[in-house]
């Protein structure tokens, strides 16, 4: 695919939130993550769809976590079309989302992902995102107050892997 000619991040409208389901639902297999994926779309505080030939291929939520250093934030969901993996989708969605966040003056931004998730581990790496497995790490940055409000906000589970990526 010539990603510069086909490929466009836009931010996500109400508009396309039909096709965003969808999406959803193959890029998660209609699992239980299709519908926590579809359902935080209009909930998270913001969110990027990528559209190649006006189809819409990939999609990231983006929310904010206030801690006692300041904004930090998450991506949430990042899904992309069975179809069009390996095509650059995912790393066109992140690219915008931490341009995005750095202009918003965010401190940081964190991720989680299930260990066997080699796909989204390699994504992340691409950028720069350090690896955490076990949330004691991340005592040497954080208080216990926010390793809770910020695990709790992402929705831990034990044994996912953290993903971490200061901004400034
Ligand atoms: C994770 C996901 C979003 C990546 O999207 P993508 O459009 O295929 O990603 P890209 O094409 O931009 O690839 C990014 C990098 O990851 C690597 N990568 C992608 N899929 C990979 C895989 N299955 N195994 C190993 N590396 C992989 C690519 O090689 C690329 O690195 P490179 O540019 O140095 O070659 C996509 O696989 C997906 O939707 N997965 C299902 C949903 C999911 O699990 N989301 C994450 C949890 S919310």
């Amino acid at each position: 695919m010539h990603r510069s000619r086909l490929l466009r991040v836009i931010e996500y409208d109400p508009r396309y939130r039909e096709q965003v389901f969808e999406l959803a639902n193959r890029a998660f297999n209609y699992s239980r993550d299709s519908y926590w994926a579809s359902r935080d779309l209009d909930k998270c505080d913001k969110a990027f769809i990528a559209i190649v030939n006006g189809k819409v291929v990939g999609a990231v939520e983006l929310g904010y976590i206030r801690l006692r250093d300041g904004l930090h934030a998450q991506v949430g969901y990042i899904f992309v079309d069975p179809d069009y993996r390996h095509m650059g989708v995912g790393s066109a969605l992140l690219e915008r989302s931490i341009e995005f966040l750095r202009k918003k003056g965010v401190k940081a931004v964190w991720a989680l992902t299930s260990p066997n998730n080699e796909a989204t581990r390699a994504l992340f790496r691409k950028f720069g995102f350090r690896e955490f497995t076990n949330p004691r790490e991340l005592r040497e940055m954080l208080s216990s107050r926010d390793i809770g409000k910020l695990l709790y906000k992402m929705v831990y589970w034990k044994g996912d892997i953290i993903l971490y990526l200061p901004l400034r």
